[in-house]
């Protein structure tokens, strides 16, 4: 593994945007852990104190700022920015970004379902048309939803309960770590670009059937609730609430039940369980935390 473009100076330097984030934390670790130089992209820099990480200006809201943070980078990794205008800010992006760039795009699985001129696939043509070396990563729903605050972790440890829409779906969830390990392959390893990667975690689970395996992590029943669409957005307006309910609506024709064996494939380890999961995390689920 050495650099991803060789212009013959210093260490490989990556911009992680979103270094906060789920997927962009755990990246940013492996690739410190790999000797790279890694610019940690974040609206807020101040918030950002990663060992080995530079925080970086970073904002979608801000385009001032982009030829600064990526200014020399051998690599970005793009957290698609979710609201209505993501294609064109990624395309603007990528015109202020050298094309000896690569760019590795976190997008999501079955991102075709919205048709070619829905707006995940034109994220990922923003992308695929920018004329840089690309791949396109593009996972199931994250593990890691149940132990954010932000979507079910309060529920799960409060009320012991899993509330979503699924009627009789099932989703093979996948740790945000092991889209991470993807990530890194795909921004400093040959042979990934023009790949699209369909990330799964191993196996497609019911969610009474992840409902029985939070319990076991709770220490208490946790029981999975049926909601419909409209119950499961309420309170989200606007862009939000249009791609949460298609996201539903995708839950429901199956778009996240694929199960594939890429994170295997390109990181030679099988992807993590839920089991595996939340192993490592249950204590934030406990009803006392
Ligand atoms: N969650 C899932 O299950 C799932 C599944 C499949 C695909 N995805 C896709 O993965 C992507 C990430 O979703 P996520 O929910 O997991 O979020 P996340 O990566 O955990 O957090 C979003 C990141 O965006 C950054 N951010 C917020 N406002 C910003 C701005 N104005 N400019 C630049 N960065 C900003 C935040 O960092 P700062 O606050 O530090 O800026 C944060 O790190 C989305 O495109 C989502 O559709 C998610």
């Amino acid at each position: 593994m050495g650099r991803p473009n060789s212009d013959g100076a210093g260490r490989t330097r990556v911009l992680v945007t979103g270094v906060r984030g789920k997927t962009g934390l755990p990246l940013a670790h492996l690739l410190v852990a790999r000797g790279v130089e890694v610019l940690g992209g974040s609206s807020d820099p101040s918030t950002v104190s990663l060992e080995g990480v530079r925080p970086t200006a970073f904002s979608w809201d801000d385009p001032s700022g982009w030829a600064a943070a990526t200014d020399g980078v051998d690599a970005v990794y793009v957290v698609r920015p979710d609201r209505a205008d993501a294609p064109e800010l990624i395309g603007a992006l990528l015109t202020q970004t050298p094309t000896r760039t690569r760019i590795v795009l976190l997008s999501e699985q079955d991102a075709d379902y919205m048709g070619p001129d829905g707006w995940a696939p034109l994220a990922e043509r923003a992308v695929t048309d920018g004329g840089h070396p690309w791949t396109i990563l593009r996972p199931s729903w994250f593990m890691q939803v149940f132990t954010d605050a932000r979507f079910y972790r309060d529920q799960i440890a409060g009320a012991g309960l899993l509330p979503f829409p699924a009627t009789g779906a099932r989703l093979a969830w996948i740790d945000a770590r092991d889209i991470a390990a993807v990530a890194e392959r795909a921004l400093l390893q040959e042979g990934h670009a023009g790949q699209v990667y369909e990330l799964s975690g191993p196996e497609a689970l019911s969610l009474p059937r992840t409902a029985e395996l939070l319990s076991a992590a709770a220490g208490r029943p946790v029981t999975h609730q049926e909601l419909t669409i409209d119950e499961a957005v309420a309170g989200t307006t606007g862009f939000e609430r249009e791609l949460f309910a298609l996201t539903f609506e995708r839950v429901h024709a199956g778009s996240f039940a694929v199960v594939t064996d890429t994170v295997e494939r390109v990181t030679g380890r099988p992807a993590r369980t839920l089991r595996e999961f939340l192993a490592d995390t249950e204590p934030v689920l406990r009803p006392a935390s």
